[in-house]
């Protein structure tokens, strides 16, 4: 292991972007299959890796709902989030806020409360077992319309104990965020934190329109906004945390290899850039492969790589005391 290999593999770790349904390695989704007496969607782990290869956005989300199927009872969701805890544990990740789709279970006969009680409950063991803190963040699918994501939103009511902000995933071009411009009106007013995917896929256009219409705090992924100079300077005037995932970029041909990405030059730009994993076995990596990736790629230096762990700091939906214990901790690491 290399000196830069050995920082990256101890940095404490923030993560504010990884869908929980797509942290499914193949190994566990067929042994839930198996279990539950359904078909895999893949005769084998061997086949499922090699059908992750990707032309676009959509052929991901295929994949990833095709995948998801297999999840039925509280103790499946238990189960996949606790593998992710457990990896996440392994890169030294110490927050993440995590991405679910309600959506994606409800409308196949999954109730949301089998969902919850299995995803919550595994994150109160993470936190026992590893320290590891978290938040949960239901998405809406984008290409649903919003009556189904304003329904979600009500059925999520139930839950808000352990809810803490509303998102919006799933295929981008052609679902602008203006179409849901009225159930994030509801989300604000009930007092939940707000994201958006956008500017994966989509233009920087739909970056401004989820800051405009939807009031999001954080933008997800947010590469494409580097295409409108105009975007770029609100958005490192007014501080807004893009939360970047480069493995899931390259993979989903959002940018053409890994050198030619864009994060560095964000950074330079002043852009509060973070570093995410996103779905990382259909990516090829989790938090910490996606650190050193980027590193070898773009050469960025150890400055560079703990200043958007701090931006991540700064971007979680925490409060004052845990932030401050956060960047402490980077801190000590670093020297800083
Ligand atoms: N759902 C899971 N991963 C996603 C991504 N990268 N973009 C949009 N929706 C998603
Ligand atoms: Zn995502």
């Amino acid at each position: 292991m290399t000196e830069m290999e050995a920082f990256i593999a101890d940095l404490p770790k923030v993560e504010l972007h990884v869908h929980i349904e797509g942290t499914f390695e193949p190994e566990l989704m067929l042994a839930i299959a198996a279990r539950n007496g359904l078909a895999a969607p893949f005769p084998s782990v061997e086949e499922a890796r090699a059908a992750y290869a990707f032309d676009d956005l959509q052929a991901f989300l295929d994949l990833y709902y095709a995948g998801m199927n297999v999840l039925l009872d509280a103790r499946d969701f238990h189960d996949l989030t606790l593998a992710y805890l457990e990896r996440a544990h392994a890169d030294k990740v110490r927050h993440a806020e995590i991405f679910f789709d309600p959506q994606a279970h409800t409308g196949r006969g999954v109730a949301l409360a089998t969902v919850m009680e299995g995803i919550c409950g595994a994150l109160a063991e993470g936190e026992r077992r590893f320290g590891i803190t978290t938040r949960l963040i239901p998405n809406f699918l984008r290409d649903l319309d919003e009556d189904s994501a304003m329904a979600c939103f009500e059925a999520c009511l139930a839950h808000r104990q352990n809810i803490c902000g509303f998102g919006l995933d799933s295929a981008e071009r052609g679902h602008p965020p203006s179409k849901f411009e009225r159930v994030f009106g509801r989300v604000r007013q009930e007092g939940f934190h707000v994201v958006a995917h956008a500017g994966e896929e989509g233009p920087a256009a739909y970056v401004s329109e989820a800051l405009d219409l939807l009031g999001a705090e954080r933008i997800d992924h947010g590469v494409r906004a580097m295409d409108d100079e105009a975007v770029v300077g609100r958005l490192v005037r007014e501080g807004v945390v893009l939360t970047v995932c480069p493995l899931s970029n390259v993979r989903l041909r959002v940018v053409s290899d890994m050198a030619g990405h864009p994060i560095g030059r964000m950074l330079e730009r002043g852009l509060k850039v973070t570093i995410n994993s996103d779905d990382p076995p259909y990516f090829g990596g989790y938090i910490g492969d996606n650190f050193r990736a980027v590193e070898q790629a773009l050469g960025l230096d150890r400055t560079a790589l703990a200043a958007m762990t701090h931006n991540a700091i700064d971007g979680a939906f925490i409060d004052a005391g845990h932030r401050a214990r956060l960047h402490a901790e980077v801190d000590a690491y670093t020297g800083g």
